[in-house]
Formats: structure tokens, C-alpha cells, sequence
């Protein structure tokens, strides 16, 4: 993961947002709404100095809500000289009230908390809620309410509980939202944001795939110059898409080193290095390390050992690789902007608790003395799939479900070894048909197989059997942090449990994980 001091390696566009992070659960989202709005987006901590700022010349700043009250000692605040900038700016939530007393309003502490789903009046649709209905559903979460807006400022809608939930001064383009427009629960809240960024801000949504591609592989060239790079391909969306827009920006200056340690699903090397050597030409190397891995897994039962033992050997195997190409300057990965935000906010503190150790191509720089080049570095999950189709990569690719670094080794439950990779690996692959004939592939976030090595007893056609269960594992999920177990009709769930008993040699039995995460982990080690 890099550091978040590491300067950005994308510019960016003339039209550009600056949500200011309060520390609220959905920032990540609200820059997310931000850019389904043509707009570019980026997150800053909330205390960023206002110079800074106004040297990055946005068309527009948002304030994200905040689970602290304007008045608790502590609470963030943003530099109060910003109001002062004459970039139009908008409050959500916390965003709003640190607003209104700032500018000498009252907020006060509501006797009731206004929490989910609230009828919302509009008292003026000339601005933010130009277009809209007067009666409005929104979503709302929160303790302290706006009584009165600061001067110059008119309430522009109420609810039952606050008189003034949202404001604006026009003349000076300043406005508040008390609710959340960027949740789902508040239909209409796109509509809100695409007002506050087209009607106020002068945005016209010159945010899109194609001008993203224009202006990253610009700045791939001029960052490469005429040296070489290398790209670890794991089989995963997101280091194929960096691999695929290195590619189109520096060509056969471009070396990709797929390392196959022999857990992956099935097909899936083919897959990639039809894409990368057959299709977009590029020099690929495919290191069939199978053997070397699982040796080092042979024995091998806890979690932890099994991540550590494949991430270092992965290292290994792909050092030894980069050092025969010899005269190699930077190396490609596949960060996305969730990772530096999360690795730089300002409100974690770094003290979340290591769960498990993931492994990915990430940590490779450290012992290999390249520099980083990460042009997925301002992408969103979304944005990068449609990034990749706008690269030409294919749905196999492109669509994939999210899978770990460590591969297969971590969905089986117990020591690693060929014979049972095989069960898992179709056990898993007839699950993955079975979900994209029930037309389910893309509305799970994970669909997978899990095999506890433990034996049962079952009966098939007189005999007795002695064999493996297979654990189906599947999660809907926004982005991995919560996941819940995925309502999966019977009818699909008996043709996976039918096809597995009949077609795997080694299992005769299907049990149905129906833990949300947490407690659970979406996967099992
Ligand atoms: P957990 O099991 O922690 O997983 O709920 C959350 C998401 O991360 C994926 N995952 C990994 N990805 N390296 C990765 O690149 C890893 O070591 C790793 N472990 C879990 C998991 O598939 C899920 O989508």
C-alpha cells in the first residue's frame, strides 16, 4: 500500500470537487455520487489548510457529514477561511450544521433524534431542489437540528423535527442539506448533488472513461519516459485494468509477469493470458510456479502461515522474474482509491485491529527498490470495471468476482494439496455456472466454494459414501467491509447441491453458510 504522501500520478480535470471528510461513513460514498455525475471527485481531510485548497482550484467543495456534534470538544472543523473562497460549497449533515454556526446560525441538540427514512417539505425549489417534488422522502441520521439559518441564508425545506433542513445563500453559493442525498434511501438525492454541481458550480460532467484514458496514459508517458515496467497480474480486475491502461500508454516498454501459483480458479490463467498475449499483444510472461508453492504449503493448516508462506514465495518467484528482464525502473499495480483513502484518513488512526494479513501485489516495491506507478490510484471499484471495457478487456476479466491473493489455499479448510485444489476448483466452477445461469453473477458481490477437509457419510445408487462437503459461500456486499449471506432461491441452490454430488468425484454433500459479515468473514481463513 503506498503512503499517502506520495503525490498523485494523475492530474486532474479543470472540472473537480473537493469532498471534505468529517469523518462520516458515507465520504467515500458521497465522492462516489459525485462522479455517477460526470464530475471528478477526490477526498481531503477535513482540516486540510485552506491554501492548499485554493491552489487546487475546485469548482466546488462539499462538506461530508460527521458523527460528532458541532459543540462536543474535539469535534473537526475546517479552516474557516474557506467560506471566504467564493467556491460554492455544500453541507451535508454535520457538513450543514458546522456551516450554520460558523456563519452564526443555531444549531441546537434536537429532542428527538431524526433517524431513516423522513418526509421532507420543500419550502424553495429554486436551487438544489430545482426540479424536484415539494413532498420528498430523504434519509436522515442524525442528533442536532439547524433552528435558525445563518443571515443570509433562507431555509429551503423542513421536516417535522427541523425547521430548517436545508438552507442556502444563493449570492454567495452556500448550502446545507441536513440529510443524506448520497444514500439510496433518499431517491432523489442525485438529483441534489447534479444541481449543486451543474447549476452552482458550473460543472458540465466531462468526467468520463474515455477523457480518463486520454489523460492517464498522458501521464503515464511522461512519468516512464523511455524506461521499462513491470506489471504483476494476479487474475484480478484490478491489476489486469492497470496492466491493460499501462499497456495502451507505453506499449512493449511494458512487461507483465503473471505468477501462477497454481490456486487459482479454473480456466482463469488461460483467460488472462489470452487477453494479455493474444489480445492486446503485450509481453507476458507466465510463470507456471504450481509445484514450488505447493511445496512450500505441503504440512502447512493455520490461516495465517499459509497467507505468509504464499506472499513471500510470490515475491520470490516474481523478483526472480523481474531481475531477468533486467533494466526494469518501475513497477505497475493496481491500487484503488479506496486503499490510499483508507491508508491516509485521518480518522482511523491506524489502530483497526489486523483481522487477516491480506496478501496482493501490493509490498512487492519494498524489496525490489522500483518505483511505484499506480494509475488506478483515483478510481473507484465501479469506475475501473468500466474502465477495463473501455480498454477493450473482456467480461470474463472484467466482471470477475473479487477472489484473495492467496487463492484456493484459503478456502481449504485444512492443508493445501492437488488432489483436493481439483475438487475445489470444480466445485467452484459449477457454483459460478449455476449463479450466471440463474442470471445472479453480477448482483452478488461473491458467490465461491469452501472445503472443510472433513469426511461424511452418504448413500449414492446402494453404496456408501465417505467424502468431502462443499461449503457455498455467497455475499452480497457494497465493498467488503459488511457482507450479507445472499438469499439464494432453493430452486438454485438444489441444481448446485445436485450438480455437485454428481459431478465432483469426492464430495456428496452441499451445506449453505448463512453468516453476514460480521460476525463472519466472507471468506473462511
Ligand atoms: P474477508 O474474508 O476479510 O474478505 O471478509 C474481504 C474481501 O477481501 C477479499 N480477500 C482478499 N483479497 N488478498 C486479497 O487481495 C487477500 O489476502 C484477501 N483475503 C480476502 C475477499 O475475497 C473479500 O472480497
Amino acid at each position: 500500500m503506498s503512503s499517502p504522501s506520495t503525490p498523485p500520478q494523475v492530474s486532474r480535470p479543470d472540472e473537480f470537487v473537493i469532498v471534505l471528510d468529517f469523518g462520516a461513513q458515507y465520504s467515500q460514498l458521497i465522492a462516489r455520487r459525485i462522479r455517477e455525475c460526470k464530475v471528478y471527485c477526490e477526498l481531503l481531510p477535513c482540516d486540510t489548510p485552506v491554501e492548499h485548497l485554493a491552489a487546487l482550484r475546485p469548482s466546488g467543495i462539499v462538506f461530508s457529514g460527521g458523527p460528532a456534534s458541532v459543540y462536543e470538544e474535539g469535534a473537526p472543523q475546517c479552516d474557516p477561511r474557506i467560506f471566504a473562497l467564493g467556491v460554492p460549497i455544500l453541507g451535508i449533515c454535520y457538513g450543514m450544521q458546522l456551516m450554520a454556526r460558523a456563519l452564526g446560525g443555531q444549531v441546537v441538540s434536537g429532542e428527538k433524534r431524526e433517524y431513516g427514512r423522513t418526509e421532507l417539505h420543500v419550502l424553495d425549489g429554486s436551487d438544489l431542489f430545482e426540479g424536484l417534488n415539494p413532498q420528498l422522502i430523504c434519509w436522515m441520521s442524525h442528533g442536532d437540528i439547524v433552528t435558525v439559518a445563518p443571515p443570509g441564508f433562507a431555509a429551503t425545506a423542513s421536516t417535522h423535527n427541523s425547521p430548517v433542513a436545508a438552507m442556502s445563500d444563493i449570492k454567495r453559493r452556500l448550502f446545507g442539506v441536513q440529510f443524506h442525498p448520497e444514500v439510496v434511501h433518499t431517491p432523489w438525492g442525485i438529483e441534489i448533488l447534479r444541481n449543486f454541481l451543474y447549476r452552482h458550480c458550473g460543472c458540465t460532467g466531462k468526467w468520463t472513461m474515455a477523457n480518463f484514458v486520454r489523460m492517464a496514459t498522458d501521464e503515464i508517458r511522461n512519468m516512464v519516459g523511455d524506461a521499462h515496467v513491470v506489471c504483476g497480474l494476479s487474475g484480478g480486475v484490478d491489476s489486469a485494468v492497470a496492466g491493460a491502461l499501462v499497456h495502451r500508454a507505453i506499449g512493449d516498454q511494458l512487461t507483465c509477469i503473471f505468477v501462477d501459483h497454481g490456486l487459482l480458479r479454473k480456466e482463469e490463467g488461460q483467460q488472462v493470458e489470452r487477453a494479455f498475449r493474444d489480445y492486446l499483444k503485450a509481453n507476458f510472461i507466465h510463470v507456471k510456479a504450481e509445484e514450488r508453492f505447493l511445496a512450500r504449503l505441503a504440512g502447512v493448516t493455520e490461516p495465517e502461515q499459509k497467507r505468509k508462506i504464499i506472499g513471500n514465495e510470490f515475491v520470490e518467484v516474481f523478483t526472480e522474474e523481474a531481475s531477468r528482464i533486467g533494466n526494469v525502473t518501475f513497477l505497475a499495480q493496481g491500487t484503488l482509491y479506496p486503499d490510499i483513502v483508507e491508508s491516509g484518513s485521518s480518522f482511523n488512526g491506524g489502530k483497526s485491529a489486523v483481522i487477516k494479513s491480506h496478501h496482493n501485489v501490493g509490498g512487492l516495491p519494498e524489496t525490489m527498490n522500483l518505483k511505484l506507478l499506480e494509475p488506478l490510484r483515483s478510481l473507484f471499484k465501479d469506475e475501473v470495471r468500466r474502465l477495463g471495457e473501455e480498454l477493450g478487456l473482456p467480461d470474463s476479466i472484467v466482471w470477475r468476482m473479487p477472489f484473495p491473493g492467496p487463492g484456493l489455499a484459503i478456502r481449504i479448510i485444512g492443508e493445501v494439496n492437488k488432489e483436493r485444489l481439483e475438487i475445489l476448483r470444480e466445485a467452484d466452477h459449477v457454483i459460478v455456472d449455476e449463479i450466471k445461469k440463474a442470471g445472479l453473477y453480477r448482483k452478488l458481490w461473491q458467490a465461491f466454494a469452501v472445503l472443510p477437509v472433513i469426511r461424511s457419510v452418504g448413500v449414492m445408487g446402494d453404496q456408501r459414501t465417505y467424502a468431502y462437503p462443499i461449503v457455498l459461500r455467497a455475499v452480497t456486499s457494497e465493498d467488503a467491509m459488511t457482507a450479507d449471506w445472499a438469499r439464494l432461491p432453493w430452486e438454485v441452490l438444489e441444481k448446485i447441491s445436485n450438480r455437485l454430488i454428481n459431478e465432483v468425484q469426492g464430495v456428496n454433500r452441499l451445506v449453505y453458510d448463512v453468516t453476514s459479515k460480521p460476525p463472519g468473514t466472507i471468506e473462511w481463513e
